[in-house]
């Protein structure tokens, strides 16, 4: 007879324990443990009894051996998205996309689905979230091809495989994976086991039959795919869609991809007619960007290309103990190394001052080739005195206040002369190219020179 025990799953690091407790073992999160019902027989049936084991082992192949048919990517017709996944879809991978509420999840994936059934491939979208007939009405303002694509409204996970099964599409969404529920398990939609049963099941009819799969994911407040990070380790490729709601801007990176690099970045721009590819993105972000006091313009590299945009800074004595430090767009514990680094040794004090650092158009640069133009950039708005005239900057700050040159040097230079910027301030060693450069080997020397006023701080 099937024994049934209990376990305690964690829903943030997905860890295991026998006892409940306020505070989880593994990463010490409190409230996150939840409990999982286990069968005794499940287990037996998973392979997990010894003697099952030894009776079929299995045999071993030298990799030379195995079959590896030359698999070609599916183009998703979303150029951004398809470099961010490394030159498309891989058949039978599985990919999750996650993002905070309302910035375009369901819409980047009705796009996709739709070019690919346009370019002759089989598609499903299965919608757990919205009506059949919510997921049209975006489909109206998406376009003919979105129209096109087969949408199934469920959140049976049984029935969600067996369409998979009986369809055997090339590409098929999962809108979202928190919506799916397994009659087998007796927690809530959402709770870590039901995600995890979704994810796992899913994974497997989409191996069986090459399917590849993207599940749609919601992120928790602090960026994380919500559900358990084992759901991240599942998975092939996990995608992030973010940018601020309020702006048009928004940005697909890869945090995690098995078949190419984490470091690409997709910028779309949300429109009636749904997300459009910005293809010159520096072009945007330096023209949309000021020349005041507190405004540098930063050449980050994003993966194999190189990212003007504008890092906006404001330092405003206060009485608040401690002073606020505000990023976005940037890290946090970034920032206050910055801050340190700065009060240290460039002679910049900022600490009876809230520091506010923005990147301008919802971008998040995660390069430390962006120190040296926040550095820049509070040392402009602290001493109220404006970047030198079309200059750029970018590199490395160190926390004995010496700056390290930044990789690809020559790649971010060239994409500065092209638009139109005359001077960089860059570290010292950085190969010259058709700019002016203004090198510096540490951070004081570099603010001297690079701020438009005769400063004698540096040294
Ligand atoms: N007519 C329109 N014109 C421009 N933008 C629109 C229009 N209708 C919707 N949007 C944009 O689309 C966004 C919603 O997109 P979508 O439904 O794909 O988001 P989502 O990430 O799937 O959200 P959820 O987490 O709720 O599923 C809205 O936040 C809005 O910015
Ligand atoms: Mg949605």
């Amino acid at each position: 007879m099937a024994k049934q025990r209990s376990r305690y799953v964690c829903r943030e690091c997905g860890h295991e324990s026998l006892a409940w407790s306020g505070q989880c073992p593994g990463c010490s999160e409190w409230n996150t443990l939840e409990e999982v019902v286990v069968t005794a027989t499940t287990a037996a049936a998973a392979g997990r009894s010894p003697r099952r084991r030894a009776a079929a082992a299995p045999r071993s192949v030298p990799l030379r051996d195995v079959e590896a048919p030359a698999e070609e990517r599916l183009a998703t017709g979303i150029g951004e998205l398809d470099r961010v996944l490394g030159g498309g879809l891989v058949p039978g991978s599985l990919v999750l996309l996650g993002g905070s509420p309302g910035i375009g999840k369901s819409t980047i994936t009705a796009m996709a689905l739709g070019n690919l059934a346009a370019a002759g491939r089989t598609v499903l979208y299965v919608t757990g979230e919205e009506s059949a007939a919510q997921v049209r009405m975006r489909a109206e303002r998406l376009g003919d091809s979105a129209l096109a694509v087969p949408a199934l409204a469920e959140t049976d996970l049984g029935a969600v495989v067996a369409a998979i099964e009986a369809e055997r599409p090339a590409v098929c969404v999962v809108d979202s994976v928190q919506t799916l529920h397994s009659g087998e398990l007796s927690s809530a939609p959402g709770s870590v086991a039901q995600v995890r049963e979704a994810a796992n099941g899913l994974m497997e009819v989409g191996k069986r039959n090459g399917t590849a799969l993207i599940l749609v994911g919601h992120v928790t407040k602090e960026g994380a795919v919500a559900g358990p990070r084992v759901l991240e380790h599942l998975v092939d490729c996990v995608l992030l869609f973010e940018g601020e709601r309020e702006r048009s801007y928004r940005t697909l990176r890869a945090l995690k991809n098995r078949f190419g690099a984490t470091s690409e970045l997709g910028v779309f721009e949300m429109r009636e007619a749904g997300l459009v590819e910005v293809e010159d993105p520096s072009a945007r972000f330096v023209g949309e960007a000021t020349a005041a006091a507190g405004s540098v313009v930063l050449c980050a590299m994003e993966g194999t290309r190189p990212l003007l945009v504008e890092v906006q800074a404001l330092v405003a004595p206060t009485d608040v103990v401690p002073p606020r430090r505000v990023a976005t767009g940037i890290d946090r514990n970034r920032l206050a190394m910055i801050l340190a680094v700065l009060s240290r040794h460039g002679g910049v004090a900022v600490g009876n001052a809230d520091v506010f650092v923005n990147v301008a158009g919802g971008v998040r640069i995660d390069e430390p080739g962006a120190d040296l133009p926040v550095a820049l950039a509070i040392a402009s708005a602290a001493r109220g005195a404006a970047v030198k005239e079309a200059t750029a900057a970018f590199g490395e700050i160190g926390l004995t206040g010496r700056l390290r040159a930044a990789t690809q040097a020559e790649r971010r230079l060239e994409e500065c002369a092209k638009f139109g910027l005359r001077q960089v301030v860059a570290p010292a060693g950085t190969p010259s190219g058709k700019l002016s450069m203004l090198e510096a080997e540490t951070l004081g020397r570099a603010i001297r020179a690079g701020l438009d006023v005769d400063g004698s701080e540096g040294r």
